[in-house]
């Protein structure tokens, strides 16, 4: 069974989601670590009440090389095949990337390359945009930048607030994380350039 690594900063609800398939055996996997760089992150309560492996180990103040040394060194006593970046806040180190060459997935929630960085939902209502989404890529050392696995559109609505266009992009969210983990865990893909294509 492949080792699911996720990464978590705050709430958790795509931790969770990913947690649900598992348990349902929707998503073939298993959650060998939730790593938390909050002490406060609420997902890193949720994942000890599921009984999860849970560790937190707080970044404030760390050195990036020393900090993401610490987690890639607890993924690989984990034995983790792939990490999947929950609402992790923070940007990865080369030697993080490097540690696991495209093994590494990421959710943002914006149609990339529109609207990288924080706040990507504010960004879409300033913006003006009527359809915005979310994004599963593949991380690498440019910000909310690598190889798109799987989009999922999503309409702005005239009277959309950004927690309301937030809560209907997480819904959404929650869906594609678990089928972009599944295909890459199948390896049923190749990489063309940025394309993400099913194998031949
Ligand atoms: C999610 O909307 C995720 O897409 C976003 O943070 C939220 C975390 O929620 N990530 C980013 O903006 C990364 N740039 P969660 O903790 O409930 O999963």
């Amino acid at each position: 069974m492949k080792r699911l690594g996720i990464l978590i900063s705050g709430r958790g609800s795509n931790f969770e989601a990913i947690a649900d398939h598992v348990a349902s055996g929707a998503l073939d996997a298993e959650i060998a670590v939730v790593i938390a760089n909050r002490p406060e992150a609420r997902g890193l309560a949720t994942a000890r009440a599921r009984g999860l492996n849970a560790v937190c180990l707080p970044s404030k103040g760390l050195d990036r090389e020393v900090y993401d040394q610490s987690v890639v060194a607890e993924l690989q006593r984990n034995h983790v095949d792939l990490v999947c970046l929950a609402g992790f806040m923070r940007l990865l180190s080369a030697r993080f990337i490097r540690a696991f060459p495209g093994r590494i997935l990421n959710i943002h929630p914006s149609l990339l390359p529109a609207f990288p960085g924080l706040d990507a939902q504010h960004q879409a209502l300033t913006h003006g945009v009527k359809i915005s989404g979310c994004t599963v890529h593949f991380v690498d050392e440019d910000l909310d930048a690598g190889p798109i696995v799987l989009q999922a559109a999503v309409p702005v609505l005239d009277d959309d607030t950004a927690d309301t266009l937030s809560a209907r992009i997480l819904e959404q969210e929650h869906r594609i994380y678990s089928e972009a983990i599944a295909l890459v865990l199948s390896g049923r893909y190749r990489i063309e350039g940025r394309r993400v294509l099913p194998a031949r």
